[in-house]
């Protein structure tokens, strides 16, 4: 029964328009008026070969972490904008949609035979677009690069003994070590010529004999590094010096603004350093389908590959089959679109940065539809150090995040849950329209220009 309720409700928003979204989140969206007149169908969506992403597409009121999360947090009128959580505020591409509704008439939901064409897809995709040429029988796949990561954690690192990450880094990788009962110690980057970069002197020093794994972030998640191929050959041979295993992380490799390159740690030109590796991937952030469970790993040496296994069990859907593997073999054109817009998206971002909110610090993107924000002046300026604790926050980013809703009603991430290095920080998600950004940094202007 509850099902079935709220899937009118959904009904309603949906054909209700942005003026649902404008009344739930509180929003009086810039694109309001221009996306009332928006449908479900996907066909309306897409025009002469292209794609909208600027209509704004109505997420409200379906549960989805990004908009729905920070709303009960809140009291009624205050949060407006979920600019949060990584997912996509993108309708999903129509294939997506389109295979979906067909395995729905089917009205059978037993266990699912195979998971072939979708291993297929993977190698596919890993071969043409990235240059990585994969074995379809070293593919594992997962529901999540959670459990894939932990399951290594169990494996490589024995309990107390201790993970190395290099940070800020994505906050998921903190709860990941908490999960396989081992600690973490980060080597925080440092920001050489705008642009962060690993502390090598202090990146081998914190391999002691207690680290035995390392996770290689790339594209890094939140700073937007997509790193060299020379910078992960680097980071490969003094991990394997030293004995740890590599864990790259590689969710966001689609995720890559022009002129850079995403580079597979498992393409390197170093057998020795490839094989001293487990490679986690999915598509789930670059056709956002992070809801439909479903992720991969791999590596080229079966024996790591054996050791990981030990420790996984995969709880597979057969929607999340149907609709990564269609995306895998349809989707690539509407994700080259959407990777377009959300570059321009960037440079939006950064442009804007600079000419109206001259006290906040940005650093320049280079993938992940994530930026990480220098709020470091603006947090002195309304005393968040000071008043944290009164207040009942964790850290003082906490306190800002409070303070940026109440004040702006955006709802940003505070950048201490991303480790060391995430202080005077807040990671921004931009993979939205760009009239809700262009609503989102007026809002944030008027509030950080006022103190
Ligand atoms: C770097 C990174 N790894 C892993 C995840 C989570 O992956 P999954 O949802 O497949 O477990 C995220 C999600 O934002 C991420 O940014």
């Amino acid at each position: 029964m509850s099902n079935i309720v709220g899937l009118n409700r959904r009904a309603f928003i949906k054909s209700a328009g942005m003026t649902a979204l404008a009344g739930a989140a509180g929003v009086v969206a810039t694109g309001a008026n221009s996306a009332a007149a928006q449908t479900s169908s996907s066909n309306s969506r897409m025009a002469g070969g292209k794609y909208d992403f600027d209509t704004p597409y109505n997420r409200v009121g379906t549960d989805c972490s990004r908009w729905d999360g920070p709303a009960l947090r809140y009291p009624a009128g205050a949060f407006k904008y979920g600019m949060g959580v990584a997912s996509m505020d993108f309708e999903c591409a129509p294939c997506i949609t389109e295979a979906l509704t067909e395995r729905v008439q089917h009205h059978n939901w037993g266990y699912l035979s195979t998971t072939e064409p979708l291993r297929d897809g993977i190698v596919k995709w890993n071969g043409e677009r990235h240059g990585v040429d994969l074995d379809p029988s070293s593919i594992v796949i997962s529901d999540g690069v959670y459990p894939g990561v932990i399951a290594a954690l169990r494996s490589f690192v024995p309990v107390g003994n201790k993970v190395l990450i290099t940070s800020p880094a994505y906050s998921g990788f903190y709860s990941m070590a908490r999960a396989a009962r081992i600690d973490t110690v980060d080597s925080q980057m440092r920001i050489v010529n705008g642009r962060y970069e690993f502390d090598w002197e202090d990146l081998e020093q914190k391999m002691t004999a207690d680290v035995r794994a390392l996770i290689v972030c790339n594209p890094q998640n939140p700073t937007g590094n997509v790193w060299t191929q020379e910078e992960l050959l680097r980071i490969g041979r003094l991990a394997l010096e030293h004995n740890i295993v590599v864990l790259a992380d590689e969710i966001h490799s689609d995720v890559v603004r022009s002129k850079h390159k995403y580079v597979p740690f498992a393409s390197l030109k170093d057998a020795a350093v490839v094989n001293n590796s487990v490679s986690f991937n999915a598509i789930s952030k670059t056709f956002n389908l992070a809801a439909m469970k479903n992720a991969y790993y791999y590596s080229k040496s079966p024996t790591m590959l054996d050791r990981v296994n030990q420790f996984h069990r995969a709880e597979i859907s057969t929607l999340g089959v149907v609709a990564n593997t269609v995306a895998y073999q349809q989707g690539g054109e509407w994700f080259d679109q959407a990777n377009a817009y959300m570059d321009e998206s960037h440079n939006f971002v950064e442009n804007y940065i600079k000419e109206h909110m001259p006290s906040v610090g940005y650093t320049r993107n280079e993938g992940t539809f994530m930026t990480f924000l220098d709020v470091s002046k603006v947090m002195a300026a309304v005393g968040a150090e000071e008043q944290y604790k009164e207040h009942g926050n964790a850290t003082p980013e906490h306190y800002f995040q409070d303070w940026l809703v109440h004040n702006s009603g955006v709802y940003l991430n505070p950048g201490s849950d991303y480790g060391t290095g995430g202080e005077g920080h807040m990671r921004m998600n931009i993979a939205s329209s760009r009239m809700v950004l262009k609503d989102v940094f007026d809002a944030l202007a008027k509030a950080v220009n006022s103190v």
